[in-house]
């Protein structure tokens, strides 16, 4: 019997036939498995596109390029928009209007960059199962133009492109199992989920790209120290989230009035309800050294001992 693997690659190239497929790539394991789809199935034929939206991880667009040299035969376009979402975003402080706006500014960008491939009919996304339930879509129902599914907030439907979607029946540990058969490297595979408005709705209030590059530093270590500790693959969602609010501290001798950073680490299954995670102190007690004796502008680390409910996952 056919595996998934090599039946998706023959219906993809039956779907395609000899067009174009554009895909837009987040950083995560679901979009990165399409991406690796087809691009098997019909190689640079395919053209990915990763929007910058200024709001990414530290490192997230390098390592999103070399897994791309590494494992597709397809073309990459990496969009620089930070000043586009940035200058939108400024003086911003309600954390819907904040989505909202990443959401409309991710379409518009996307989509310029989607018409700019020549001869383009094709969008490959990864929508899994869960999506398919969540928006009330049909097993088996034909792909059609176009009910698109993004985590950002929806791609627009007078886009002309007809959907690829693989994964449309897979659950997340099956299309993780999926991405270790291409041979995606485990670091991806197992990536922890991260939303759409990426870091906007970690920086509380209005972001600027100085509070959004302090906050990358204090999230980097976070994920570092966790995954150091072998704590990545227990947890569900690492990260840092970098607060409004300033208090007096003391450094060299001197009085300091700065940030403070929180850390949330939670465990869940489905992401509805989720547990705060009891890290070990003597790692608490790493990323709090590390957080303060390294990222500028900030003076207090706080642990986040919040479940949800009634807290969410997210600060806004
Ligand atoms: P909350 O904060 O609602 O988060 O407990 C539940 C899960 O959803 C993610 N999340 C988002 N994902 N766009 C996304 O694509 C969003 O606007 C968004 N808000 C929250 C969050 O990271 C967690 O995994």
């Amino acid at each position: 019997m056919k595996n998934f693997v090599e039946t998706s690659i023959e219906s993809i190239r039956s779907q395609v036939g000899d067009g174009r497929v554009i895909c837009g790539l987040s950083g995560g394991v679901d979009s990165a498995v399409v991406a690796a789809l087809v691009s098997r199935a019909i190689g640079s034929r395919l053209t990915c596109i990763f929007v910058d939206t200024g709001l990414m991880r530290k490192n997230e667009i390098d390592s999103v390029a070399k897994v791309f040299r590494e494992n597709f035969d397809a073309n990459l376009v990496v969009v620089d928009a930070e000043e586009r979402f940035l200058s939108l975003l400024k003086d911003v402080d309600d954390p819907q209007e904040k989505r909202k706006i990443i959401g409309k500014t991710f379409i518009d960008v996307f989509t310029e960059e989607a018409h700019k491939v020549d001869g383009a009919k094709f969008l490959a996304q990864g929508t899994i199962w869960p999506d398919v339930v969540e928006s009330g879509g049909e097993e088996g129902a034909p792909a059609k133009t176009v009910k698109y599914h993004h985590n950002v907030g929806g791609l627009p439907e007078d886009m002309e492109f007809e959907l690829v979607e693989p994964l449309r029946k897979l659950y997340k540990n099956e299309v993780r199992q999926v991405g270790l058969e291409l041979g995606l490297p485990e670091e991806l595979v197992w990536r922890h989920p991260f939303p759409g408005p990426g870091l906007a709705v970690r920086c509380l209030g209005p972001v600027s790209k100085p509070d959004l590059d302090c906050l990358r530093e204090a999230d980097a270590i976070v994920v570092e120290e966790i995954t150091k500790a072998g704590l990545y693959r227990e947890t569900s969602q690492v990260f840092a989230v970098l607060l409004p609010v300033r208090s007096v501290g003391a450094k060299n001798g001197e009085r300091t009035y700065e940030k403070a950073v929180v850390v949330r680490c939670i465990a869940t299954q489905d992401f509805m309800e989720a547990n705060w995670y009891p890290v070990p102190y003597e790692v608490l007690a790493k990323i709090s050294s590390r957080i303060l004796s390294e990222v500028d502008g900030v003076n207090r680390v706080a642990y986040d001992i919040s479940s949800k409910p009634p807290a969410t996952i997210e600060w806004e």
